[in-house]
């Protein structure tokens, strides 16, 4: 179990950058979240993931590294980040970083020295070819901006490769000396305290003509060299994978227990949405029969948004054309394939969707991880470039800069208009409401908690004739104890009150109790059992 502790977590993903400066710079650091950590524990987070925290020009914020063994200068130093790792375990919690392993900076020393001459020490460390004709089939994922994935260098007269900005070059993952340097890097975190990585792009770092460039067996042979160095060197602690693929792409990143612990189900999470405009299950039932069993001791990793844009990648395009039209209206909601939004505005700042999709995301199999500032509905500014707009500052009061900064310039500007300005939508109002977002969010939280069932339980369909309805089972046997957790999971999916009827004579007697409400509900009767659910209402019922 303890060795499995990321079954059982909840995430909260955080942008350093906008998360509180304790230095007046306009910049989120690493002691301004030193100095928010109880905030976290309060609201019960088992787990921050920090996005990318190296030196870097943060053209792609952080995701174009310029010094994997150091902290950005605007975030701090190592010695802020031992203490952070040390007040995050003092707290009962953990902490897992980004690692980027497919690319680094073009501003990165490796590739300076590559750049410099064909003949360069390091020229090989990426991938340089005489001809932008290779690899031909490879998509291109950053479309508004990139035109090709081969870069012209004139240094040397080459293109250089790059699956993302053309300031992010690929390193050559063929190279040995790259995979070695890379265990490096890992060790080096590790030996700093940290509880593992969220590894970047996995899906990319080998080419091989004729592919896609996705997915390639060479890729997981090093991925299980990363993972067999992972079990010997630094045991208990994760790999989370990003692998923006379909189920059972990213299937085969759990290997055999010996890849991934976990990895982002990602075409799930559009489909959370879809089902909400569809009033429908039809989506959402789709792609969990799509989605292949996994390892025991591997899990996924579910959220609702994060710091991209909300990708379209993993749908059809009839449904990227309605997720579009009914969720991204204006132009400027749209990038690459996705939409640049936030959750609250999504919803239409309507809290009974907000806290529908997140009773689902605490209910479904995986790990549930929350995005920092969805836990009080914060908007986002789709007049900031690329996925800035939803990188704003961490909303914390309604006082200068929303409590986040001194500075009189914020690295973005803080939210100040409209319904989710600072004024309006902040932590200590929240907190300072019983019945906030905020405190449902910890309500939920813990609650999960309590149980395993949702983190380590089976999963089953409940589907009534009403496809308005999405129900399931999760159900946790204790084989030690002999205890079992069953509870039925009902959610209304439309803005009506909705008829269900039940089966449920196998468990006549019982008096379900709404975990949610504690809320008793009438006794099960051997008979067909009929609920009337009001719109967007969400039960946990325990059965057991
Ligand atoms: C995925 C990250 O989530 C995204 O923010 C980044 O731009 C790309 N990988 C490239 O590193």
């Amino acid at each position: 179990m303890t060795h499995t502790w990321y079954k059982d977590a909840v995430f909260y993903e955080l942008y350093v950058r906008a998360f509180r400066d304790s230095n007046g710079d306009g910049n989120g650091d690493l002691k301004g979240l030193i100095a928010k950590l109880d905030y976290l524990q309060e609201l019960g987070v088992d787990c921050i993931w920090l996005l990318p925290i190296c030196p870097s020009p943060l053209f792609d914020d952080g995701y174009d590294v310029a010094d994997y063994y150091d902290i950005h200068k605007d975030f701090g130093t190592l010695a802020d980040f031992k203490t952070l790792v040390e007040g995050v375990h003092a707290r009962g919690m953990r902490i897992i970083i980004d690692v980027v392993v497919n690319h680094t900076s073009d501003e990165h020393p490796w590739f300076i020295e590559s750049r410099s001459s064909t003949t360069a020490p390091k020229r090989d460390w990426y991938v340089w070819s005489k001809t932008n004709k290779r690899y031909e089939d490879a998509r291109i994922i950053f479309l508004d901006t990139e035109k090709s994935n081969w870069a012209y260098d004139e240094l040397t007269g080459e293109y250089y490769w790059h699956r993302f900005y053309s300031q992010q070059p690929d390193l050559n993952y063929d190279n040995p000396a790259v995979r070695e340097e890379m265990l490096r890097i890992v060790d080096f975190w590790m030996e700093l305290g940290i509880d593992g990585f969220r590894v970047d792009a996995v899906p990319y770092l080998i080419e091989r003509e004729g592919t896609n460039c996705e997915n390639l067996p060479e890729t997981h042979d090093y991925v299980k060299q990363l993972r067999a160095h992972m079990n010997t060197k630094w045991p208990g602690r994760i790999l989370l994978a990003e692998a923006n693929q379909w189920p059972h792409d990213v299937r085969a990143y759990f290997g055999d227990d010996d890849e991934f612990h976990m990895a982002f189900h990602f075409p799930i999470m559009p489909r959370l949405f879809m089902a909400l405009k569809q009033a429908s299950r039809q989506s959402i039932v789709d792609i969990l029969a799509r989605t292949p069993d996994i390892p025991a001791l591997t899990q996924w990793c579910i959220f609702l948004r994060n710091h991209d844009e909300l990708t379209l990648e993993m749908v059809t395009e009839d449904e990227r054309q309605f997720m579009w039209a009914e969720y991204a209206p204006e132009p400027r909601m749209r990038q690459n394939l996705g939409i640049r939004r936030r959750l609250a505005p999504l919803l239409d700042n309507d809290e009974r969707r907000i806290r529908l999709l997140n009773a689902m995301l605490f209910s479904l199999p995986g790990s549930p991880i929350i995005y920092y500032g969805d836990e009080i509905g914060m908007g986002d500014n789709i007049w900031l470039d690329d996925r800035n707009g939803v990188r704003t500052p961490l909303q914390w009061d309604n006082t200068k800069n929303a409590g986040f900064s001194e500075a009189d310039a914020t690295y973005e500007p803080v939210i100040d208009t409209d319904e989710f300005s600072y004024q309006r939508v902040n932590v200590e109002q929240q907190r300072a409401n019983p019945v906030s977002l905020w405190h449902f969010t910890r309500k939920i939280l813990a609650l999960r908690k309590q149980y395993r069932a949702f983190g380590r339980g089976t999963f089953e369909f409940v589907l009534p004739d009403n496809e308005g309805v999405l129900g399931y089972w999760r159900v946790y046997q204790d084989d030690t104890t002999g205890q079992t957790e069953r509870f039925l999971v009902l959610i209304n999916l439309t803005n009506q009150a909705q008829q269900v009827t039940l089966d449920l004579a196998a468990w006549a007697g019982v008096e379900p109790v709404d975990a949610l409400t504690g809320n008793a509900w009438p006794v099960i009767s051997d008979g067909p059992s009929a609920f009337e659910l009001a719109p967007y209402a969400f039960h946990w019922l325990r059965l057991d």
